[in-house]
């Protein structure tokens, strides 16, 4: 399987600086079989940082407010569920119930002024649509 392919997700200036954005995305599980990717996209000047999103310690997404990812300063990441904080570079958990967990990191990587996902096998709309159509 082809782990080196670097998927555009958006543009860097599609997410403003000091802030963070979520995309549904849909990978090929090792199985092959389709499966949700949730991640969070956090941008600090030209530095990218990415996480699943999802909260260690409950499972669930970060962003109770659809895209409100941050804490009110806009310095960390936020759990809108019990409020566990994240720092933005390590996906550390500073406060809250999972404190000493971390978000899981997600490989970025800005390329000609996009940024993208590598590492993982995503399923692209074309797979879709072949799919729909078979
Ligand atoms: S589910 Fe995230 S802090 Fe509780």
């Amino acid at each position: 399987m082809d782990h080196n392919t670097a998927y555009a997700i958006c543009a860097l200036n599609d997410i403003p600086s000091q802030r963070a954005i979520g995309f549904h995305l849909m990978i090929v599980g090792d199985d092959g079989a389709p499966r949700p990717w949730p991640i969070v996209i956090v941008r600090w000047g030209k530095q990218v940082f990415g996480y699943l999103n999802r909260c260690p310690h409950g499972g669930v997404n970060l962003d109770w407010e659809r895209n409100q990812f941050l804490d009110g300063n806009g310095t960390r990441l936020l759990c809108g569920k019990h409020g566990a904080t994240f720092e933005l570079g390590t996906g550390h958990c500073v406060d809250g119930p999972c404190k000493g967990e971390s978000l899981t990191p997600i490989a970025l990587a800005v390329l000609d002024g996009d940024i993208c996902v590598t590492g993982v096998r995503l399923v692209e709309e074309d797979d879709e649509a072949a799919r729909e159509e078979a």
